[in-house]
């Protein structure tokens, strides 16, 4: 019977990350700041609360991130019903999503990890046995790089992402307000209360969405209609591809920055607006806002929209599913 592990990897300054094998889950982040250890990634005590918590907290999601609306897709004509999980429509890739699931550990290094996972034919009602893999690596220029591989026996959608929130100002920290946030990004989608599109890509500059200039969280935050609908930001940003960095994140103290590069074509900002009764490591629960989520992705519900401007997200038998996305952290 194939149990939970905790594996830690380590790099020569003392940077140290913690992962499991239960949903190839991003457990813990620890970077030395002034000589203290600093934990900046949110996360339980057991693995009894992480499987309680719906937040989703540091795990690997698939076969396909965020939401998909009415949970269903047409493939060559051929209609697919999914497993819905949040009322009429799939999030994260339905009720038994990948993060729910016990991966494999393929091999294993001191700063590196690959997890693999075989999601079969019909899974959460999406076509075609997955093969998956997720490498975790945690580089000497403390960078976490996550690489996502996958191949397909059948067309399928996949979007393959990681939910680790963070707080660079370490757990004694209640929320991320007076965290600054830049993302790099013209477009973004607004949604309706259920978190689906409700209309097409817009300029962030309406609606005041815009994170292209360093921004406080705080700012304004429920201020905008569109951030109001989704209690903060829960949104998707079209990254502008010509910028080195998707997003840039700084604790409110400036001692601690961190640099999102990626080869997903979007960033879901998530602010943890319903992060409150989520058990954390210290016997008691986070407060809506202790965390932000910067998820690569294609768009949300991509597979009911082939007209949006970003590469398919179906991988078709033969092709290989590549990408990956790395969190590079400075401190000062
Ligand atoms: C979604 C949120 C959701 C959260 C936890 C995020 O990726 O955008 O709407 O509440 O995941 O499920």
């Amino acid at each position: 019977m194939p149990i939970k592990q905790i594996i830690t990897l380590s790099n020569k300054h003392g940077m140290q990350i913690k992962l499991s094998n239960w949903g190839a889950t991003w457990l813990s982040c620890i970077l030395p700041v002034d000589g203290q250890n600093r934990e900046v990634l949110l996360g339980c005590q057991t693995f009894e609360q992480y499987e309680k918590q719906d937040a989703y907290l540091g795990a690997t999601i698939g076969r396909y991130a965020n939401r998909i609306a009415n949970a269903t897709i047409d493939i060559d004509n051929r209609h697919y019903p999914l497993v819905a999980n949040q009322g009429v429509n799939q999030l994260h890739g339905g009720k038994l999503g990948f993060d729910k699931q016990l991966w494999h550990i393929q091999s294993q290094s001191d700063q590196q990890i690959t997890f693999t996972l075989t999601s079969p034919d019909g899974d959460q009602g999406f076509p075609g046995e997955l093969n998956v893999e997720a490498i975790y690596q945690l580089t000497d220029d403390n960078k976490v790089v996550i690489k996502f591989k996958a191949t397909t026996t059948k067309t399928t959608p996949v979007n393959l992402t990681n939910h680790a929130y963070f707080n660079l100002d370490g757990e004694t920290s209640k929320d991320i307000l007076n965290h600054s946030l830049q993302v790099n990004a013209n477009l973004y989608l607004p949604v309706d209360s259920n978190g689906i599109a409700s209309n097409d890509l817009v300029c962030v500059t309406q609606n005041d969405m815009d994170l292209r200039k360093p921004r406080l969280i705080s700012d304004r935050l429920l201020a905008s209609l569109d951030r109001q609908i989704t209690s903060g930001y829960d949104h998707a940003y079209l990254l502008d591809k010509n910028q080195a960095i998707a997003a840039q994140l700084i604790s409110s103290d400036k001692k601690v920055t961190m640099n999102v590069t990626t080869t997903k074509p979007s960033l879901q900002i998530y602010t943890g607006n319903f992060l409150q009764h989520t058990p954390n490591r210290n016997n008691s629960e986070y407060g809506n806002f202790a965390g932000i989520a910067l998820e690569s992705q294609f768009l949300p519900d991509s597979p009911n929209h082939p007209d949006w401007p970003q590469p398919s997200c179906f991988l078709q038998p033969k092709q290989i599913y590549e990408h990956h996305t790395a969190y590079q952290f400075f401190i000062n």
